[in-house]
């Protein structure tokens, strides 16, 4: 008998090894030989500690599954023919992944995330072979044609960034993936590294051949121990086997790539002060330009991208750019791996093609709030993302949908409310953030996020209507400063949040919505 858990870090703290220990027990005492492989996660956080037995119809799962019930799903896949309460049926089956477009997560439950044996059987460097193929310019005309565009937050269109590398002229140029994954509710990132370790080595490595770089950093917060782990050893494993080092894969071309932890600053995710970092010095943001395509890291051409944008280009080399193309909607092109967090009932990952609505992955796959109450609000794209209100939830998920409504997809993460949230408090907490996590390096940022949260709490603690009134006009053009005159994303964001909220539950500041708009 072969079962499957998942040895991800998120179901491991919702209790897979447990359950494990459990099940190799149970077994033991009935004198029955059974493997348990460990496999990546599926991302369906909801149904772990998720196991999964393989069957002559497909993997067929009972969860969620604690330790104390490994015995009776043993007895009944012995004796009862897999009946049991907690009996999912076949996976590929249920709903919320049925409905799923997965191209960055095909081998999301599938593989072991430390097999390159596994990988190469799942499709694994069929990329990185059509790449070598097609030589470094038409890998980039590849990449172009894809549509795919940067899935970091900023969605600047990835071919473009690669030309500029490719054709800037220098005695040496970098590939740098940014792995700082900071943003609340925000998953993906470690869930592919800690799964599919090689995807993201292959990506890397096609991105490094076509802009003419034979060196690369993957820069992964230390927070992610599990993950950095994970990659050092896939990056051994890689070198071994001739996926790295000085004669790739026979191609006569040399790539090297180094892990690099960071230290806990968010503003490290901003590719200026991680390139600083990488540096040696202290995160702190630079000045742009120059461009990081043109003058990055040790002052070199460098292409810098997010994990997924990275983890996606593998597939558009395999499958070619028509068929990523496929996926998506208008300029929003390919998958997005959606991530459900905060107070609903199913949070997990869906990878979807662009165009869903935002009501679709919160009431049909997250099926609302884990408290049962209503949904209130659900911020999309980070704690510098804005708060769509439940009027606002059939915006399609694509990036320019979202930025008519003011709003952002950012990387991905959707964070969700019950109506017992107050809105005011969440605003507070934005400027908080921005205040703790301000490089400094500007002033309506270092100073303006410090003022914000003494604004919010005065206009809070107002007496009247008309003192209300004043704070916030003083608010509005507080975060206006910010927005237009941060020199990062950080201070130039963090309005986003705290407007959003004031402007769709103004009963929360205890203000007329007349005066918010
Ligand atoms: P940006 O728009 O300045 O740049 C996007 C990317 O395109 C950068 O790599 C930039 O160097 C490159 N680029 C721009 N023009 C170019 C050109 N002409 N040629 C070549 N390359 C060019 O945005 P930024 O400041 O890098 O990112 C902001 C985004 O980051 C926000 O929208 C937010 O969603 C996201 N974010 C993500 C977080 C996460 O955890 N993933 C955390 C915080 C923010
Ligand atoms: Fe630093 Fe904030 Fe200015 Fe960005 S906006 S450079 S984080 S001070």
């Amino acid at each position: 008998l072969t079962f499957h858990l998942s040895c991800d870090s998120a179901a491991r703290a919702l209790g897979t090894d447990q359950t494990a220990r459990a099940l190799a027990e149970a077994a033991a005492r009935r004198g029955l030989e059974v493997e348990i492989r460990r496999n990546s996660s599926r991302g369906l956080y909801w149904l772990e500690p998720l196991l999964e037995m393989d069957t002559p119809q497909g993997r067929f799962g009972f969860g969620p599954l604690p330790a104390a019930q490994a015995d009776s799903v043993l007895g009944a896949v012995l004796e009862a023919d897999g009946q049991h309460p907690l009996a999912l049926g076949p996976l590929e089956r249920l709903p919320y992944l049925a409905g799923q477009q997965r191209l960055l997560f095909a081998r999301a439950g599938l593989t072991r995330p430390l097999s390159l044996d596994d990988y190469l059987a799942h499709g694994g460097y069929r990329g990185l072979t059509h790449a070598l193929e097609l030589g470094g310019q038409g890998t980039l005309d590849c990449v172009l044609e894809s549509g795919l565009r940067g899935r970091g937050g900023a969605a600047f269109p990835a071919g473009v960034k690669w030309r500029t590398v490719r054709e800037t002229v220098a005695d040496g140029k970098y590939v740098v993936c940014n792995a700082d994954e900071g943003d609340s509710g925000s998953f993906a990132d470690r869930m592919l590294m800690e799964g599919d370790p090689f995807l993201l080595i292959e990506g890397m490595s096609i991105a490094a051949l076509a802009v003419g770089a034979n060196r690369g950093y993957l820069y992964v917060r230390s927070e992610y121990a599990a993950a950095a782990e994970t990659l050092r050893r896939a990056l051994e494993i890689a070198r071994q086997r001739g996926y790295l080092g000085p004669n790739l894969q026979g191609s006569g071309l040399e790539l090297e790539l180094e892990l690099r932890l960071g230290a806990g600053a968010y503003i490290c995710g901003e590719e200026t002060s991680m390139l600083e970092s990488l540096e040696g010095r202290r995160g702190e943001v630079r000045a742009k330009p120059p461009l990081p395509a043109i003058s990055g890291l040790f002052g070199r051409p460098t292409l810098v991208h997010n994990v997924l944008t990275l983890a996606s280009v593998p597939t558009i080399l395999a499958r070619g750019a028509p068929y990523y193309r496929d996926f998506g909607v208008g300029r929003s092109r390919g998958t997005m791996a959606f991530q459900l967090a905060g107070n609903v009932r199913r949070g997990g990952l869906v990878e979807r093609g662009f165009g869903l609505s935002l009501r679709e992955l919160i009431e049909d796959y997250g099926g609302g709030c884990a408290s049962g109450r209503p949904v209130k609000a659900a911020q999309v794209g980070g704690p510098l993302g804005a708060w769509l209100t439940p009027e606002q939830f059939d915006t399609a998920l694509d990036y320019e949908a979202f930025a008519a409504v003011g709003a952002m997809l950012g990387h991905g993460g959707v964070v969700v409310c019950d109506d017992s949230t107050d809105m005011a408090r969440m605003a507070r907490f934005a400027m908080q953030f921005c205040a703790a996590e301000s490089c400094g390096k500007c002033t309506p940022c270092r100073i303006g996020s410090t003022r914000g949260v003494e604004v919010i709490d005065r206009l809070l603690a107002a007496g009247d209507a008309a003192e209300r009134r004043r704070h916030w006009t003083l608010l509005r053009d507080l975060c206006e400063t910010m927005r237009h005159g941060s020199l990062c994303a950080l201070g130039g964001l963090t309005p986003s949040p705290v407007l959003s909220a004031a402007r769709g539950f103004p009963a929360d500041f205890g203000l007329d919505p007349a005066i918010v708009e």
